[in-house]
């Protein structure tokens, strides 16, 4: 097991292409680490220079406090598992978890010609450690098959346990899920966080999924344009994101953002006025233009389980253009005066689509941006 670190690491491809930017990141020992980020970011650019794959442009690579830079891959001490991991077709499942240990173990025919005790004895712990990465992954009663044997889910159990086995200092995913469907996505996340839970690896996670983010990481790493633009746990980023970038990529349906002005106070939005929390910063900003940030679970139905005292500074009237009913909760688009919101709403509200309705904001878990930086003013 072994700290990661990225000290002011960039990479540019060819003469322009700033794929990595500046990135001053530091995971810790035994961490579950996530990158997230949109497409393009610079996350699988990343994750390729701590495994030796990429060469960084400029900065430090450390794995356990060495620099790891001038270091080639196979001595990184790392295991990989990709979105296209891909198993060799002619092996056993067994074979193919076996295959790696074997070729780093058994150092060649003439080695294993002259070191016939030792090369017995690491067969041995060879096929220990292959069948309890196997057992751990619930894949032990298909040792025997081939790859076109399985099923997709399978698969990418298969090319886990290779990584596994190796018992690696750190464990590199790129997008490990992205090729299953939703619901072997959601177990195999829950196998995956239980994983990291009993074996402690150090783990870099990359996805662009926010929802996968938010559930596996102890920590997030939010990218965007190669830029690192927060770290911190999820629920920090979700709740303080420290910018407007970060507020509107994790959260789904995503936050609201409402253009105004301050203005004694309040923010001037088009026709409607919301009030500033009686200490928030951005009171101090008179006639500056800002952005004001409300997740959709911070919109009540004023007739309906309002959860904030609703007075003149946080209500609004709209037309629910269109309203879907999930079950658990609604998701209804409003339009008012020309401004379009999402607000998730109480299954048991009475809003109906094609009318218009009294809408009220929870202000004190409302986020303000300065709108020429996008800066959270808190
Ligand atoms: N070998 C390369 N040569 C030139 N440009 C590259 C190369 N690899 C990546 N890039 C560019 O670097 C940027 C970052 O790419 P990267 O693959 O790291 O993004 P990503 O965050 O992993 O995206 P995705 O979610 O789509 O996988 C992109 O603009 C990409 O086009
Ligand atoms: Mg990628």
């Amino acid at each position: 097991m072994a700290k990661v670190s990225f000290r002011g690491v960039s990479k540019v491809f060819g003469k322009d292409v700033r794929a990595v930017d500046n990135l001053d990141l530091e995971i810790r020992d035994g961490e579950f680490m996530v990158l997230v980020g949109p497409s393009g970011c610079g996350k699988t650019t990343a994750l390729r220079m701590i495994a030796g794959l990429e060469e960084a442009t400029s900065g430090d690579l450390v794995i356990a406090e060495n620099r790891v830079n001038d270091v080639p891959p196979k001595d990184r001490d790392i295991a990989m598992v990709f979105q296209n991991y891909a198993l060799y077709p002619h092996m056993t499942v067994y074979d193919n978890i076996a295959f790696g240990l074997r070729l780093r173990e058994l150092k060649g025919t003439l080695w294993q010609l002259t070191h016939l005790g030792d090369a017995r004895q690491i067969r041995l712990d060879i096929d220990r450690r292959v069948r309890e990465t196997a057992a751990m992954l619930g894949i032990d009663g298909l040792l025997a098959r081939r790859p076109k044997e399985l099923s997709g889910g399978q698969r990418q159990r298969v090319a886990l346990g290779r990584a596994i086995v190796r018992k690696p200092k750190v464990f590199l995913m790129d997008e490990p899920l992205s090729n299953l469907d939703a619901k072997l996505r959601i177990q195999t996340r829950a196998e995956l966080i239980r994983l990291h839970r009993d074996l402690g690896v150090t783990t870099i996670y990359v996805t662009h999924d926010q929802v996968e983010a938010m559930t596996m990481g102890q920590r997030i790493a939010v990218m965007n344009n190669g830029v690192l633009q927060q770290c911190d746990e999820p629920e920090t980023v979700y709740n303080k994101p420290a910018n407007k970038f970060v507020a509107g990529f994790i959260g789904a349906p995503p936050m609201n953002f409402l253009n105004g002005t301050v203005n004694e106070g309040k923010i001037d939005v088009g026709p409607f006025r919301f009030g500033l929390p009686t200490a928030h910063p951005a009171r101090s900003m008179e006639g500056q233009a800002v952005v004001l940030g409300v997740r959709p679970e911070d919109i009540y139905d004023t007739k309906n389980g309002v959860q904030v005292p609703v007075t003149e500074d946080n209500t609004f009237e709209a037309q629910v253009d269109v309203l879907e009913k999930l079950g658990a909760e609604d998701t209804a688009y409003l339009v008012a005066e020309g401004l379009n919101l999402i607000a998730t709403l109480d299954p048991s509200s009475r809003v109906a689509a094609g009318t218009k309705s009294r809408f009220a904001v929870d202000l004190d878990k409302a986020h303000v941006f300065d709108a020429q930086s996008g800066h959270a003013i808190r």
